[in-house]
């Protein structure tokens, strides 16, 4: 039996043994098994279509497969069959992350593919396509960039997460690194390759290199124009904590500067924590229907405690909600697309001002404080049983290490984090199962927590009126 129809076979028969308890209603996950990075997000023929690294036999990492699934509206998800399974010689130990583009009417996924060249690891980039964007076959004469396309210049070692994109009707992708330094530490670096036919690729280029600073590897680049600047998304990893910023061992980082085509050099401007919440990874973009740059991440990060595998939960992993991003004063901002929603059953909730306020917690809650330099949100069951989000002295604080099961990670501090603010006036929650984002000024916060019973209650406290909307997903 082929490796797709065995991992096909196995969904079908053990999904229906999956429980209900900790289960997103509107994020997407795996219907069973272990899911890390969105790969090949797609807007084509139609529907939007999500890939992820995927392992279904258990809820942890393991051989990555592709997982599957299409939207209409990026919030209501089909599971479709397994597109990758590691088939082949070349990418016998993992189908690792990659992303999709549109060539001649077939949709096209380029991957990485790992296996093992005398004992050494060997990433390299790997192309399969699809006519009804369902059943892919792996071109015959895969892989199409490795230790060739890096001559002279790099390994095969650390070499991946290719992002395809076409312009000046040229194909391009980013490929994701690190450079070794003489004293056997590393930095990120990000090469990139050119193509005319997609199948054949040039000699690498080296599109930036990282500092010490940002992390000994840079992973999951993504390389776009966004509202006349370019702008520059990656993964670093064990990035040191900087004065309360970069305070997850590994984030999301992105850039604002200008690309040299005809150098292939990237100029970085600007660089900031695309989230300055706790689980927040391996973010990739796309375009919507509308021509929206979009994102999706993975709402979770490496070297941190899987509660849903300790607790033998049969899944574990998701996404987090679609946001639109921008580019203003040098800043992304972030925003949930309208089509987003508009899936959601948002009514006004009245509130008595007395400066404590109790809300039955929805999916999604909207509070417009008349005092923005103070006010104080607990979501839990009590005040003393929650997650709590803080606001004042100009600094927004948010800890989490009192409700449900107890997470930790590598770095110092896995449960609370910082970030400095001039204002807080309207904030936008949603909630979730187990799961939080929050936008505020156009920044987001994501964290995960598993608790049961879920929370229940919104506390607020603040001196001044509030007004608020909430309202759940429909399903
Ligand atoms: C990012 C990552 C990628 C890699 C994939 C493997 O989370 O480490 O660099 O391709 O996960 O699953």
């Amino acid at each position: 039996m082929s490796l797709i129809k065995k991992a096909n076979n196995y969904i079908e028969t053990n999904q229906g043994f999956v429980s209900d308890i900790f289960r997103p209603k509107f994020h997407f996950h795996p219907p069973i098994g272990w899911m890390n990075d969105p790969n090949g997000l797609i807007y084509f023929k139609g529907y939007y279509h999500v890939f992820y690294q995927y392992y279904p036999y258990d809820n942890k990492w393991n051989s990555m497969h592709w997982g599957h699934a299409r939207s209409k509206d990026l919030v209501h998800w089909e599971s479709l069959p397994v597109a990758l399974a590691p088939d082949q010689e070349y990418d016998c130990d993992g189908c690792f992350s990659g992303s999709a583009i549109v060539v001649d009417d077939e949709l096209v996924l380029m991957y990485t593919g790992v296996s093992k060249v005398n004992n050494l690891v060997n990433q390299v980039q790997c192309i399969a396509s699809s006519k009804d964007g369902i059943v892919f076959e792996k071109y015959s004469n895969n892989p199409v960039i490795d230790q060739e396309n890096l001559k002279n210049i790099g390994n095969t070692v650390d070499f991946r997460d290719p992002k395809v994109f076409k312009k000046y009707d040229k194909y391009y992708c980013v490929v994701a690194s690190k450079k070794e330094l003489n004293n056997d530490e590393t930095v990120g670096l990000i090469y990139i390759f050119e193509s005319e036919d997609f199948k054949s690729w040039s000699k690498a280029s080296i599109l930036i290199e990282g500092t010490k600073e940002y992390g000994t590897i840079w992973e999951c680049p993504d390389l776009f124009e966004l509202d006349g600047k370019d702008v520059l998304i990656i993964s670093p990893m064990r990035v040191p904590e900087n004065n309360g910023k970069f305070s997850n061992l590994n984030s999301v980082v992105y850039m604002i500067g200008k690309m040299d085509w005809e150098n292939l050099k990237y100029e970085c401007e600007f660089i900031e924590e695309l989230d300055f919440g706790l689980d927040f990874y391996a973010t990739q973009s796309f375009l919507d229907d509308s021509n929206n740059r979009i994102i999706l991440s993975w709402l979770q990060t490496w070297n941190r405690t899987n509660v849903l595998s300790d607790m033998n939960n049969l899944w574990s992993g998701m996404l987090s909600l679609p946001r639109k991003i921008n580019v203003e004063d040098n800043h992304i901002v972030q925003s949930i697309p309208e089509n987003v929603m508009n899936q959601f059953n948002i009514k006004e909730t009245s509130s008595i001002s007395n400066d404590e306020y109790e809300f039955i917690a929805k999916n999604y809650n909207k509070f417009i404080f008349e005092n923005e330099d103070n006010w104080k949100i607990y979501i839990g069951n009590s005040k003393d049983y929650s997650i709590v989000f803080e606001f004042n002295n100009n600094r927004l604080t948010i800890d989490r290490h009192l409700f449900g099961e107890n997470i930790k990670g590598a770095e110092k501090n896995s449960n609370r984090r910082s970030v400095e603010m001039q204002s807080a006036g309207t904030i936008e929650i949603f909630l979730d199962k187990s799961s939080i984002e929050l936008f505020i000024n156009g920044v987001s916060i994501s964290l995960t927590y598993y608790a049961h019973p879920q929370p229940t209650k919104i506390f607020v406290e603040t001196s001044g009126n509030i007004s608020v909307y909430s309202g759940n997903v429909i399903e």
